[in-house]
């Protein structure tokens, strides 16, 4: 049953489920009934539902000291930027935030600080997901999402994905950036090409642009690394992060090499909440648990296990992605009907358009539920496509 809620804003589709509690890769309604949960909250749950680690981290910070503003420095939020530039490679200066947009906000007032007076372009492209503020949807390339919004803030240019000679093209003398996600998730789970990525390198070098990986999604361990750029080997100069870093507590961050980090003086950019010691506790919590058992390994792992068990579904052309981010294409424009089938017998994963059905699971999903997702997603294929 979908519900509308009228206290709320129409923003969302109607809700077809509440869940009330979860463990692990599993979820539970009010009635007990039990689901598989192949999307993580969209790649937020990277170490799982209830995970008692993070939980018990809350829950001590929650009784020494839960906030005191970016006037005085918090020891927590110290760590979790000295633990982020260590998984970088130890690189990047840190600004902490509270959401995937508000990090990429961050990276763009960074780039035209830096190139301010004059340049101030940033080349995107279509098919990107960069957020909802005016500037990030800005940034992102789906004009469906503009309509209605104009004027948006000026500065974006959109190519093709992929495209490098488009991007070669787009770049001007007013141009600061380029801004892409490694692989496109919203946009339908599309992984960068090497060549692509390291071309980009190249270009920015050449032409003294930042390069900006937005992480947002395909970031914390996602991968198979703990940032995608590390799968493809290629070093951006700024990337944000959010989504699974504090396994559900809001927080962002944007990471720069320092050439472009010493744009900012203080005054420059702030947040009330960000890098708080409650959201940073239990990033530092989410760091430690996927770092001790091993979720990295996992998701390379359970990842490989999943395409290939998806590869071999009726009706799906094509499945792609990297590590436990995952695309599976149909064959026929019917995936919001497909998400909804398998909600009913109890796997959740959701449609990023038409035809792509996208898992997003917690980094510790196992072989059995890796199978599991598969067999629900096959009986229905085989059941109810023609
Ligand atoms: C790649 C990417 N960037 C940015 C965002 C925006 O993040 P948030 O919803 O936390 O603002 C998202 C959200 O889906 C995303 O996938």
């Amino acid at each position: 049953m979908q519900r509308v809620e009228p206290a709320l804003m129409n923003t969302y589709s109607p809700f077809p489920v509440t869940f009330v509690r979860g463990s692990g890769c599993e979820l539970y309604d009010a009635k007990g009934r039990r689901y598989l949960d192949c999307l993580g909250g969209i790649a937020v749950v990277s170490a799982g539902h209830a995970n008692p680690e993070i939980a018990a981290a809350i829950t001590d910070q929650a009784n020494k000291l839960m906030h005191v503003s970016n006037i005085f420095l918090s020891e927590p939020m110290l760590s979790l930027a000295q633990r982020l530039r260590r998984s970088a490679g130890e690189w990047g200066q840190v600004f902490f935030c509270n959401s995937g947009a508000e990090a990429n906000e961050c990276a763009i007032k960074l780039v035209r600080k830096h190139g301010n007076p004059g340049r101030y372009k940033i080349v995107c492209a279509f098919n990107g997901f960069h957020g909802r503020t005016l500037a990030t949807l800005a940034a992102t390339g789906q004009p469906t999402k503009w309509q209605g919004f104009e004027p948006l803030p000026n500065g974006f240019v959109h190519v093709p994905f992929n495209d490098l000679a488009a991007f070669e093209e787009a770049v001007d003398a007013e141009t600061v950036a380029v801004m892409v996600e490694p692989v496109q998730g919203e946009g339908g789970v599309v992984p960068a090409t090497k060549d692509f990525l390291k071309g980009l390198r190249d270009l920015c070098d050449i032409r003294g642009l930042a390069l900006i990986f937005d992480e947002v999604q395909s970031g914390m361990g996602r991968s198979g690394s703990w940032w995608a750029f590390q799968e493809y080997g290629v070093r951006p100069d700024i990337f944000t992060v959010a989504k699974g870093l504090a396994n559900g507590l809001p927080i962002g961050a944007c990471l720069a090499a320092e050439q472009w980090s010493q744009s900012f003086k203080p005054g420059d950019h702030g947040s009330t909440f960000g890098g708080g010691l409650m959201a940073s506790r239990a990033a530092l919590a989410t760091l430690d648990f996927l770092e001790s058992n091993g979720c990295l390994k996992n998701a390379r792992e359970r990842g490989a296990e999943l395409s290939q068990a998806l590869a071999g579904l009726p009706h799906l052309k094509e499945v792609r992605g990297l590590g436990l981010m995952i695309g599976a294409v149909l064959d026929q424009p019917r995936a919001k009907e497909v998400v909804k089938g398998v909600l009913e017998q109890g796997l959740v994963v959701n449609a990023t358009s038409e035809n792509v059905i996208r898992f997003l699971p917690p980094l510790v999903i196992t072989s059995e539920q890796v199978q599991e997702a598969a067999a629900i997603l096959g009986e229905f294929l085989k059941d109810h496509i023609r």
